[in-house]
């Protein structure tokens, strides 16, 4: 969609659909921002309220005609009380607004907010918020269906957001950092969505590809041969099992005429484009979610996408291994023992317990490049679920700044993020009798253990936070922000986080 500005009066825009956002009183509509609007639509929005049909409860829509306006219909819009206004209600918001304009078949809207009940929030994250919302609302999950775009109305062409002339520029700053923010998370659900049978490792190292060529990245693709060479016995021992060779893809990403020293930040992301289990199968129920186990990947490359085209003052290094995990002849077998990149030997009991081995090679290859921090994400265990939900991924960090700026990136986005322990204690539980290490740790703190497997293929001295994003990587239900399946979920986390690290490197 496009994102225009204007400080016009909502009833003299000539559009199909006003959206007017209104604050809630203790339980009813606030009207004082309506007052400057036209008498005839004034009376209805007065109606309204005295009918107490319109509370302005969060996300609460009400569709008036648009009497006394040059617009067929006016959408009321709740935003709940005054001091609750969050910018994630906000995004919700909207979200249920750019839904509803679709199902009107809307083509142009225009948003006029209660400016006054938001003084509080900074203009600039307002707007931003919102039009993350509305973008990620119509995020459309049927790109597989033959007649896409038949059974569904096409999203509106155009919004206005009308706001007062001062805050122009904080406007339009912020609907374009609210496009990138979303398009690198629906950029992360689409192929998080993708089927495997269309989305293989070697297809997913041709999206990165894809990206890096669009976006201004060089991108290096090694094959099972140069991964030999490279000693990565993870990557191909988890690999080895299917028909579609792993793919190991690296994005570097270099700001144009910035001058001075740069920071380097490598991005880690789990690409497994399906996970059967391996040898250790998994159940079959729900089973097919598992095309959506290189979540990490996509967090990390939607990321990308959103930090070269906010400018970020940082060189990127992106990695992804990508492996489809399969039960096969030549399959990796529990009992069997890997070397790692690293040199370290790992005796694999579990092969379901795969995203560790590929991202200790991973890990490895991205802390000799000597980087000033490193994130990963991985839809790494199901313990974490169990541990946090689906709204909190968990965090363990190494390095107290990192992990603030991750905290503080999870509570800008929504997307966020609760702490977990990285300790000598878990790393004794993936002492192996026969090898360095073991892949699986006892029956308790699954996500601990595979934190602790992780931070065996990290310098001590890198600052890195592994996010396991299992819970909230994926939704079971359609809400304001998209349909069910895939949420994107770290993409505009790990961007925000980037933007914060470089900001206090700046200053
Ligand atoms: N990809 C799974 C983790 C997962 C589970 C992601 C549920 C999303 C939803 C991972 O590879 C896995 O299978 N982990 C095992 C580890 C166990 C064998 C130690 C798990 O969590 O059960
Ligand atoms: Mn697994
Ligand atoms: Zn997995």
């Amino acid at each position: 969609m496009h994102w225009t500005t204007g400080s016009g009066s909502p009833e003299r825009e000539k559009t199909d659909l006003i959206v007017l956002g209104a604050t809630r009183l203790r339980e009813k509509a606030d009207p004082k921002p309506w007052r400057g609007l036209e008498p005839g639509l004034r009376r209805q929005l007065a109606a309204l309220g005295s009918l107490d049909a319109f509370t302005a409860q969060a996300e609460q829509l009400h569709l008036l005609a648009g009497d006394g306006t040059r617009a067929p219909w006016v959408l009321v819009l709740g935003l709940g009380p005054a001091d609750e206004l969050s910018p994630q209600t906000l995004r919700c918001a909207l979200g249920a607004a750019s839904q509803k304009a679709r199902a009107l078949g809307a083509k142009t809207c225009a948003l006029a907010l209660p400016w006054e009940a938001l003084a509080g929030l900074e203009p600039e994250a307002v707007v931003r918020c919102c039009v993350e919302g509305a973008e990620l609302a119509l995020f459309d999950a049927g790109a597989c269906k033959a007649h896409t775009g038949k059974d569904r109305k096409p999203a509106p062409r155009t919004w206005k957001i009308l706001a007062p002339a001062a805050l122009k520029t904080a406007v339009a700053e912020g609907a374009a950092a609210g496009v990138d923010y979303a398009q690198g998370c629906l950029f992360a659900r689409d192929l998080v969505n993708r089927p495997a049978n269309l989305l293989g490792p070697r297809e997913l190292a041709a999206e990165a590809r894809a990206l890096a060529r669009r976006e201004g990245l060089t991108c290096t693709v090694m094959g099972a041969a140069q991964l030999r060479r490279l000693g990565m016995g993870g990557v191909l021992g988890v690999g080895q099992g299917s028909a579609r060779p792993p793919q190991f893809v690296v994005l570097d990403y270099k700001p144009r005429g910035v001058r001075g020293k740069l920071p380097l930040i490598a991005l880690v992301g789990k690409g497994v484009t399906f996970d059967t289990g391996g040898i250790s199968i998994k159940p079959s129920a729900d089973m097919h979610e598992m095309k959506g186990d290189m979540g990490g990947a996509a967090a990390v490359l939607g990321a990308a996408l959103i930090a070269v085209r906010r400018g970020l003052r940082a060189r990127l290094l992106v990695v992804v291994p990508a492996v489809e995990n399969m039960p096969d002849g030549n399959a990796i077998r529990p009992g069997d023992v890997l070397t790692m990149a690293s040199g370290k030997t790992v005796e694999v009991l579990n092969t379901d317990a795969e995203g560790r081995l590929i991202l200790a090679d991973a890990l490895h290859y991205a802390c000799k490049q000597k980087p000033d921090f490193v994130i990963d994400a991985a839809t790494l265990t199901g313990a974490c679920v169990v541990a946090l939900g689906d709204e909190f991924a968990g965090l363990f960090c190494n390095h107290a700044g990192l992990g603030d700026a991750l905290d503080r990136a999870g509570g800008d986005t929504f997307e966020r993020v609760w702490p977990m322990p990285l300790v000598k204690e878990h790393h004794k539980l993936i002492e192996s009798g026969i090898a360095d290490l073991q892949n699986i740790g006892g029956r308790y703190g699954g996500a601990c253990t595979a934190a602790a497997f992780l931070a065996e293929f990290v310098d001590d001295e890198t600052p890195w936070a592994h996010l396991d994003i299992a819970g909230p990587a994926w939704v079971g239900k359609p809400g304001p922000l998209g349909p069910k399946g895939a949420t994107g979920y770290g993409a505009r986390l790990i961007a925000r986080a980037l933007e914060l690290l470089t900001e206090r490197d700046a200053g």
